[in-house]
């Protein structure tokens, strides 16, 4: 192709692209199929390859370009980042209204929007090109996660029709709650801590070192704020369908109020309506609608004197404490439940909350019979905030938290500086065998998913499991007929479950199978306390064997990057317990692999874990070409798409009912170019 009319191609795509993006992100119309979208798209990163000299910094191919970030630059902004004062009071948004009114007159009218739970973010663009992207930080200087921000498709990197030459525009980004629930989900199956609630998780995305990772999260924004001072509009209102026209996401669920009952309605409405949202709200936002009144009111030293945000209060409701359970979990740490009488809360039934660890205990100085309240703020699970006093029986007595394991018997300890009570029987204390058993089967170690949490329970109730060397013993006569009895609860039936031929064959087939797992991930399936994935490459890399490893001392390993005292000393100690090794003997003669190979060494690992459903004709590569490279490289192919998939890499011709199945699913699509460059 001649230069000029690759030039005019590039211009082309590029064109076509951003308004396929606006369609979909700002007016959420949808146009193009998504292997339309990604073959325009690979066809202008190919372009771009061969004739770099054309290549643009606000290309749609250039969402992931940035480089890891270790630190985050501070940017001082140009317009003070104010937040805006807040209320929980009815009279206090009318004590606005009356100051308002005072200032400026009689003819108010405000705008109402929601108030979105996420991270603030501002936005510049130069001749219409997205520079920067900040955070607030404190109000007058913020991080410039700009590479991150780019990774959000919702955000457009050039604006279209007739965008001023500089701009800065404000809003926030979130996480959407069904994404955040998949995310927690994902996290808690590979041993890492939930994230609280979606503010966190945003906020934690968007310091993530590393953009292509960004990329993975599904975030979201809504742009609600343009800095008056650049006089782009009269009126609030109008700068919002402004920003809407340039290119921007900006929320539907917005009301024009000329008086306070106006004002309580909408916020009546959302208070009641915010569950039926596909992201979190904590209150409303009103602000005053004509930017020359806005001026005339001004700003106090933290916060503009034209708008104010009621905030929702967080629901609560009054029940009794019944009981207090303690569970065990999979590291040993015992987690306090307060057992409710069952109410209404949110719109719903909550029957348990956590009570976390002995100290909030005795801070909130709850007892069994006490009246307390529940809270459900921002977390996930319901919290007891307080106690009734007036409506406590006087023969109470302060909890005593237990001092032997619910499961066990053993004695409990608590580590110094951890507020948390452990069990140290790891080895034969039933929550945590079982949960030594589900990690070791679990995807990143030994991907053994013809079992899982079920199958091993009832393995272990069987007395066929204690621990993970026995599976390997395991015969399909023994599995066959296997049968569990679910008893009847909560108006459903008793159940029978009952592994037939197909379970059975699954099953060893599926053990049979891990025995090609490589050392590094069979190391890491041990679940050595503190040996992640990372760890466990490391430690793999450097003694090539589990022998040495064994021989290994506390000066040597503490000598390898990456490895401090507390990992050193937990390996040692792990490899020290006589049943420890018997289980690593064991597995050795099943011909687990406990050396580390060649290819292994030279092959990048990096789609480790990942497992991948490709489908469709691709450019470069053959169809099992793909599915090589994706092994090669530590992946696993699977037939179907399921929500454990991790990507299904499309090619041309994937059939609709795949794609409908990802998308239901939230399985990222990835075309064959996002798949190469996956690979570095
Ligand atoms: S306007 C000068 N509108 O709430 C005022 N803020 O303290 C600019 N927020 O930091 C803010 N939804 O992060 C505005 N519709 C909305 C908002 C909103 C959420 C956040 C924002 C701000 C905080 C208020």
């Amino acid at each position: 192709m001649y230069k000029d009319s690759a030039k005019h191609r590039i211009d082309e795509l590029t064109q076509q692209l951003r308004q396929h993006n606006y369609n979909y992100y700002v007016l959420s119309k949808l146009i193009i199929s998504d292997s339309d979208f990604d073959s325009l798209l690979k066809e202008l990163e190919e372009l771009e390859k061969k004739f770099p000299e054309f290549l643009q910094p606000d290309s749609p191919t250039q969402r992931v370009g940035g480089e890891p970030t270790k630190d985050f630059k501070s940017v001082v902004h140009k317009y003070p980042f104010l937040s805006l004062s807040n209320t929980y009071s009815e009279q206090e948004i009318r004590d606005f209204d009356t100051r308002v009114r005072k200032a400026i007159g009689d003819e108010v009218e405000y705008v109402c929007e929601l108030k979105y739970d996420g991270v603030a973010i501002g936005l510049t663009y130069e001749n219409g090109i997205l520079k920067q992207a900040v955070t607030r930080g404190d109000g007058i200087q913020g991080d410039d996660v700009t590479n991150n921000v780019k990774t959000i498709r919702s955000i457009p990197l050039k604006l279209r029709n007739n965008f001023p030459p500089e701009l800065e525009i404000r809003g926030e980004i979130y996480f959407p709650l069904k994404a955040f629930e998949q995310l927690n989900a994902d996290r808690e199956e590979i041993g890492l801590p939930a994230f609280a609630n979606p503010r966190n998780s945003a906020s934690g995305s968007l310091k993530m070192q590393d953009p292509a990772e960004v990329a993975r999260r599904p975030l979201e924004c809504f742009l609600y704020f343009l800095p008056g001072e650049q006089n782009l509009s009269n009126t609030h209102y109008e700068s919002l369908n402004y920003a809407k026209d340039i290119g921007f996401r900006i929320s539907k669920i917005i009301a024009l109020c000329k008086s306070v009952d106006e004002i309580f309605e909408f916020i009546n409405d959302w208070d009641k309506g915010r569950h039926q949202l596909e992201y979190e709200i904590d209150g409303v936002v009103i602000k005053v609608n004509s930017i020359s009144d806005q001026i005339r009111l001004g700003y106090t030293a933290k916060n503009p004197r034209w708008a104010i945000a009621y905030k929702f209060k967080a629901e609560q409701a009054e029940t009794v404490l019944e009981s207090i359970s303690y569970q065990v979990g999979r590291t040993g740490a015992i987690t306090p439940v307060a057992n409710l009488k069952p109410v209404l809360l949110a719109g719903t039934t909550v029957k348990r909350a956590s009570l976390h660890n002995a100290d909030i205990i005795a801070k909130l100085d709850v007892r069994t019979g006490d009246h307390v309240f529940v809270e459900k703020g921002g977390e996930i699970i319901p919290k007891i905030v307080g106690v009734n006093h007036d409506k406590r029986n006087m023969d109470s007595k302060p909890v005593r938290f237990i001092n032997t394991c619910p499961e066990c018997n053993t004695l409990l300890i608590r580590k110094e500086g951890e507020v948390a009570h452990y069990c140290p029987n790891e080895d034969n204390c039933p929550p945590q065998l079982k949960g030594k058993l589900e990690h070791f089967i679990s995807r990143k170690a030994m991907n053994i998913d013809s079992l899982g949490e079920g199958k091993i329970e009832m393995l272990y109730e069987h007395d066929l499991l204690k621990n993970v060397a026995d599976l390997y013993e395991l015969t399909y006569n023994q599995l066959l007929g296997l049968e569990k009895i679910i008893p009847a609860e909560d108006g459903k039936k008793e159940k029978k479950i009952s592994f037939r031929e197909k379970t059975a064959d699954n099953i060893i087939k599926g053990i049979e199978q891990s025995k090609e797992v490589s050392f590094p991930r069979v190391l890491y399936a041990l679940g050595i306390r503190f040996v992640g994935e990372t760890v466990a490459k490391k430690l793999a890399t450097y003694f090539k064997n589990i022998d040495a490893l064994l021989d290994a001392g506390f000066d040597e390993l503490i000598e390898i990057e990456e490895i401090g005292d507390k990992i050193a000393e937990s390996v040692i100690n792990y490899f020290s317990k006589s049943e420890h090794l018997e289980i690593i003997n064991r597995l050795k003669d099943k011909g687990i692999k406990m050396v580390i190979e060649e290819s292994q060494e030279s092959g990048s690992m990096v789609l480790e874990g990942k497992s991948f459903v490709v489908s469709g004709v691709f450019e470069n590569y053959s169809r099992d070409e793909i599915k090589n490279l994706v092994e090669y490289h530590g992946g696993k192919n699977v037939g179907s798409i399921s929500s454990k998939t991790d990507y299904v890499l499309a090619g041309e011709n994937m059939g609709p009912s795949k794609k409908q199945k990802a998308e239901k699913l939230g399985v990222p699509i990835i075309s064959e170019s996002d798949f190469i460059k996956m690979l570095g």
